[in-house]
């Protein structure tokens, strides 16, 4: 199945390609992504694949995402966002659970696949895990050294690209979205 994936994060290109065997998926290219206005990532995913709907050929399926991580001690904050939170998000998570007990944090990730009809499948991942004192490690993205998935002792960026490929909420995303094609 030929699929663009509406965003420009080559990062989450290669988790999700790993991911969807069978997908031939590409970055849609798009000088500007409209801005993120929904209330719920599933909103924000379902207007990026809208988005590329509109600019992909009429043969191809789109897919939107959108994720965040949410911090329990701020209830939830940043959540949808994450993106948008600070300059250095990982320094303000830092600073904002300095003194602070309760370290839980989870990823989240919704996947909207839209149909050049308009049909639409859909899939959402989970990573729970705790916030690490500093940061560890080099690869993945955005949170990663500081995110230490429950029953690790390694932040995601020292666990490295081949277990984000594996584990992360987005891998768990895009497992879901696979089910979904199959009911
Ligand atoms: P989006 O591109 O608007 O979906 O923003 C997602 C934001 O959430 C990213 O910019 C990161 O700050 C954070 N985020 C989402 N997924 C990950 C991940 O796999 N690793 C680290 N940070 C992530």
């Amino acid at each position: 199945m030929i699929a663009k994936l509406a965003s420009q994060n080559a990062h989450k290109l290669e988790e999700l390609r790993a991911a969807l065997p069978g997908w031939e998926l590409e970055l849609l290219g798009a000088a500007e992504f409209p801005p993120e206005e929904g209330d719920t990532y599933y909103e924000n995913a379902r207007g990026k694949a809208e988005f590329g709907r509109s600019l992909a050929g009429p043969e191809a399926w789109t897919i939107g995402e959108d994720s965040g991580i949410e911090l329990a001690a701020l209830g939830g904050a940043p959540g949808m966002r994450s993106a948008r939170w600070a300059d250095d998000g990982v320094a303000r998570a830092l600073e904002e659970l300095a003194d602070v007990d309760d370290r839980r944090a989870r990823y989240v990730c919704e996947l909207v696949a839209l149909a050049p009809a308009g049909e639409e499948r859909r899939g959402t991942g989970i990573l729970d895990g705790t916030i690490a004192e500093e940061r560890r490690g080099s690869e993945g993205f955005g949170y990663d050294p500081i995110f230490i998935p429950d029953g690790e002792a390694q932040t995601v960026a020292e666990l490295g690209n081949a277990w984000k490929r594996e584990h992360s909420h987005r891998a768990l995303a895009a497992r879901a979205l696979r089910s979904a094609f199959r009911t």
